[in-house]
Parts: C-alpha cells; structure tokens; sequence
C-alpha cells in the first residue's frame, strides 16, 4: 500500500489544531482533553517532542512523548475518526520510535487502558509488552475509572 502519510513537527502555530485534534479523538472515550494551554505548556518541556501526521496538508494524528536520559514516555497518541484503520498510527508510532532511538534513549514507555483494544493491539504488534498495571488510572466521566497497563519497548 502506498504510504500517502507525511510527518511534521509540531510546532507553536500548530497548538490550536493539535488541541481539537485531541479533543476530536479522547472526547468520545469520555476522558479529558488537552487544550491549547495545556500543549503550550507541554512542549517547552525538557526532552517533549511534538508529531503531526498529515495527508495532503491536513492534520490526522498527533503524537507527543518525551525523552529524559535512557527513557522515554509516549505521552499521547490519536489518529482523527475520520483517518483511522488506514495505518496512520502505525506510521505515527514508528516516527515516535525513530525520533526515541535518534535522541538516545533505550526504552520507550506508555500507559493505555485496559478498555482500549485497539490502542493494545497498536502497540502489541510493534513489540510493546505490557509490565504492569494502574488501577484506575483513567476517569471516564460518569463511568467507573478504567485500569490502566504500563507497556515497554526496548529498542535495539
Ligand atoms: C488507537 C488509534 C490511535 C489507532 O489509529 P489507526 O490509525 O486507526 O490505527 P492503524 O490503522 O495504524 O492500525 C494499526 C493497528 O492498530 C490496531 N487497531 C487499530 N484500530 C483498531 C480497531 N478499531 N480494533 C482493533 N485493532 C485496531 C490493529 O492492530 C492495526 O493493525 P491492522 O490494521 O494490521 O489490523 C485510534 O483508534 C485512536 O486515535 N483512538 C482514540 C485515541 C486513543 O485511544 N489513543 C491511544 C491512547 S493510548
């Protein structure tokens, strides 16, 4: 399949978009969403780095981890409803990873939830292991938290 995804930098006129992008794609899971504030304080962050994946010049996923020495975190990743099941996440994901290994560090971590299969099944198949669990982690509005997994990833 042809690859029609690019991949750019997110940068400080991208925080508005970046933020409806999230609000977009964690809203409808019930969980709280980052505004445009939130964005700017995060991205001037000691090792916070910022992904945008595009096709044809607009947005369709977001991506922001950081890397601190040896470890990194993946801080957010979303591909727009209307984008998905096309292998935008993936394509996102290897962009975080590469950008991971180029800075330096070895292990790559995030937290998804245990109600998520298809973030699970994202990461499973890119070699993410789950090491252990955060009871009640997410707050899902008027629903019960659900329990989050810590997965990792040692790059080689
Ligand atoms: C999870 C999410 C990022 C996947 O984005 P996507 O662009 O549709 O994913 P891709 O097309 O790259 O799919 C890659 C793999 O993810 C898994 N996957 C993606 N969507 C899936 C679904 N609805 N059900 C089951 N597996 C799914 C599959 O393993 C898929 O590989 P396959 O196509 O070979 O089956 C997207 O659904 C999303 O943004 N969800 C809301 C935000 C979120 O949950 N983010 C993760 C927080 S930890």
């Amino acid at each position: 399949m042809t690859d029609h995804f690019a991949i750019a930098k997110l940068g400080a006129l991208d925080l508005d978009r970046a933020a409806a992008l999230h609000a977009e794609s964690f809203g409808p899971l019930g969980e709280r969403t980052w505004t445009r504030q939130d964005l700017a304080e995060l991205v001037v962050l000691p090792g916070v780095a910022g992904l945008l994946l595009q096709v044809g010049g607009d947005d369709a996923g977001l991506a922001v981890c950081q890397v601190a020495a040896d470890e990194a975190e993946l801080l957010t990743l979303a591909v727009r409803p209307a984008h998905r099941r096309q292998g935008g996440a993936r394509r996102l994901l290897a962009a975080v990873i590469d950008h991971v290994r180029k800075s330096g560090a070895r292990t790559l971590f995030l937290e998804v939830g245990v109600d998520n299969p298809a973030a699970r099944s994202l990461y499973e198949a890119q070699g993410f292991c789950a090491v252990g669990e955060r009871r009640a982690y997410y707050q899902r509005g008027h629903e019960p938290p659900a329990d989050g997994i810590v997965m990792r990833l040692t790059l080689i």
